[in-house]
């Protein structure tokens, strides 16, 4: 299968509109050796033809034109095929408001998604103006499905939903008590070749079940947004840890780089990376420590294939 990363940024992106912290700035004014990036969101092939995405950012127009194999075919056609949602965050979802263009659209979903974003939500109303606009398809934790390919083939890939500690929604935050299905992580198999990508963008802590998945896969890309668990709160920028936010933190002793090591069958990248971290900086001590311990850090625009 071939993946490609469309956005790599946690949550407002890299440099953030509002956030004027030592990263965004040196990156606005090109004085950090580092990259610009988008908000979150992969896409999945296994045939080159029909593109499966993963997470559908707010900044999803800018990534289909930046990826030629996602431009339409004829006047009004699209090569997605479906959407995978691994969350309800704004982040993940805002971009299918955003595809309201009259295509129709498949999006993969654990039932609670589904609701969180659906239910109470005036906006949604533009992705029901006809029968077959949004068809979704539910996701349960530890049920492997094949996604349906458009030309009526098999997709050539299975998906199986992993549940993965998280939280709903900030903006259902106190309506909400959390459960299993506010947040998953996917390992995507390609049919042919056998191999596997594990993705796990957001985790709070590894459970017995995604340790497993992580040791089989031939790719991972897990939750980098942090290096520290007091990042936000060290800055200034926030009063929450990172694992309060649902992220498992890089470094120090329990974090995911010390705890994983050279886990799993091949590459293995962190992505959802938030704007203050440190190993956005290509030259930092934290980048260092990442490669040192056989990890990268994904950028918009890589290319994978597993
Ligand atoms: C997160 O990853 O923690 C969320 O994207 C937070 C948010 O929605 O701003
Ligand atoms: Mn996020
Ligand atoms: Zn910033």
């Amino acid at each position: 299968m071939r993946i490609r990363v469309l956005g790599s940024a946690a949550g407002g992106g890299f440099p953030q509109w509002n956030c004027g912290c030592e990263n965004c700035r040196g990156v606005r004014l090109g004085t950090l050796s580092a990259e610009p990036r988008t908000q979150e969101s992969v896409a999945i092939s296994a045939d080159g033809e029909a593109w499966f995405l993963v997470n559908a950012s707010p900044e999803i127009r800018a990534q289909i034109e930046s990826f030629p194999p996602l431009h339409p075919r004829a006047p009004r056609h699209s090569p997605l095929a479906g959407i995978f949602l691994t969350n309800g965050d704004l982040d993940h979802c805002l971009g299918l408001l955003c595809l309201r263009e009259s295509q129709p659209l498949a999006i993969y979903a654990t039932e609670r998604v589904r609701r969180g974003f659906t239910q109470g939500n005036t906006l949604y109303a533009t992705l029901e103006r006809f029968a077959g606009q949004a068809t979704w398809h539910r996701l349960t934790p530890g049920e492997a499905l094949d996604p349906e390919h458009p030309a009526g083939r098999a997709s050539g890939l299975t998906v199986r939903p992993i549940a993965a500690p998280g939280q709903p929604p900030l903006h259902l935050r106190g309506r909400l008590a959390p459960a299993p299905e506010d947040n998953v992580g996917f390992e995507i198999r390609d049919r042919r070749t056998g191999g596997a990508l594990l993705y796990l963008s957001g985790v709070a802590a590894p459970t017995a079940e995604l340790r497993q998945a992580l040791e089989r896969a031939d790719c991972i890309l897990l939750d980098g947004t942090f290096w520290a668990s007091d990042e936000l709160i060290a800055l200034g920028l926030g009063e929450r840890r990172a694992e309060e936010m649902a992220h498992w933190p890089i470094g120090g002793p329990e974090g995911s780089l010390q705890v994983l090591g050279r886990i799993g069958r091949g590459r293995r990248l962190y992505i959802h990376i938030n704007n203050t971290n440190p190993i956005l900086r290509e030259d930092s001590a934290e980048r260092a420590a990442v490669s040192n311990a056989g990890w990268e850090v994904a950028r918009d625009g890589l290319e994978l294939e597993v």
